[in-house]
């Protein structure tokens, strides 16, 4: 076993991976690579919790899987949820270890509980979306991972993470469980270029999110309608949302000159806001060109990289089987091998 401190983060497969995503996590997954035992899950049995297609949950899967490794992840630390069903078991026995009113003060279930009521054609919410929560502390645990890296939307549930670590340490008797430290990129919020009062996410619908493979002239579109504000704050200490947004999004591409240069001018009065939305649209230009480019190649090797994924999930299992032995054993339920 090495001795470096593991990561495991995880995404949903349902559809484009945009900027939000990207910044607020993926960049990071990417980076820690080299420094730590990374794990990264596409968990396909988190995106059954909304109304969905099988036959376009295990296509995006696929797709993700792809996309992910087009960005910079190595396959050989990515792995399929489904692949690895000791999460869902690890996730029945947290459940008993995690309070009904906990659960009830989850913000995101709040949001998408409306969401899959206006998807669905019979006001639909699952109880797989109350309890998704309870998953995402199983894929953590699972893996007794020290550090998470997600975006600032991820908080609540890694706090409810901790809860339930604790409470199974306490009640086994035991130490066993690591509590996970959240980890946060610089930029752990992106907001909507249309709507900067709102994440980017894919929920919202197309022109809330940018795509990490946008096409040059949408992405164009996209950037020079970004919203910003009258220009009543410009040469003053305060900032708008979507004024502050382009600025992360700028530095996050690592466009530092550009970012310095409209900083200055924003302070000195002298930004055109024109102008910061070409130097915008140019930094994630620089992004997007780059990973279309690796996707085309990444294309070619389709095969193997599948072939790959299934022996990443088949090695991370291993750890996943270990852990359900000991908290079986230490929960008091039975470890017969049949
Ligand atoms: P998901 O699939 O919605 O998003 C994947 C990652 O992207 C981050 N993110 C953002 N960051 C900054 N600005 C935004 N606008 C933005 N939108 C999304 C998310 O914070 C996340 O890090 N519940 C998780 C998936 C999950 C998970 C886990 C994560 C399941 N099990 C275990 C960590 C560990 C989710 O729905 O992420």
């Amino acid at each position: 076993m090495s001795d470096k401190k593991r990561v495991l983060s995880a995404i949903q497969p349902t559809g484009e991976i945009h900027f939000g995503n990207y910044f607020g996590a993926v960049q990071n997954w990417v980076r820690l690579q080299e420094e730590y035992d990374c794990i990264y899950g596409v968990v396909d049995y988190h995106a059954m919790t909304m109304p969905y297609s099988p036959k376009k949950l295990r296509e995006n899967t696929w797709g993700l899987i792809l996309n992910l490794v087009a960005l910079g992840v190595k396959p050989e630390n990515l792995f399929i949820q489904s692949l690895v069903p000791q999460h869902a078991e690890l996730n029945w026995i947290f459940n008993c270890f995690c309070s009904y009113g906990r659960l009830q003060l989850m913000t995101q279930f709040k949001d998408k509980s409306q969401q899959a009521k206006e998807k669905s054609e019979d006001n639909f919410i699952s109880a797989g979306l109350f309890d998704y929560p309870v998953l995402q502390a199983a894929d953590i645990l699972i893996y007794k991972a020290d550090f998470v890296p997600v975006g600032k939307d991820q908080d609540q549930h890694l706090e409810l993470t901790r809860m339930i670590a604790n409470r199974f340490n306490n009640q086994v008797g035991k130490e066993y469980f690591v509590l996970p430290e959240t980890m946060h990129s610089e930029a752990p919020k992106i907001r909507s270029l249309a709507d900067p009062m709102r994440k980017m996410s894919k929920s919202a619908g197309e022109k809330h999110y940018v795509s990490v493979f946008e096409e040059e002239k949408r992405l164009r579109k996209k950037v020079m309608s970004a919203v910003t504000d009258s220009g009543d704050l410009i040469g003053t200490d305060e900032m708008s949302e979507g004024v502050d947004n382009l600025f992360t999004i700028i530095k996050a591409c690592g466009h530092t000159e550009a970012y310095d240069q409209c900083m200055a001018a924003y302070k000195d009065g002298s930004i055109r806001y024109g102008d910061f939305k070409t130097a915008a649209f140019e930094a994630l230009h620089s992004l997007t060109s780059k990973f279309i480019e690796n996707k085309a190649e990444v294309m070619a090797n389709k095969k193997e990289i599948k072939n790959q994924i299934k022996q990443s999930s088949a090695e991370i299992r291993k750890i996943a089987q270990q852990t359900i032995k000991d908290v079986k054993e230490l929960a008091g339920l039975m470890n017969v091998r049949f």
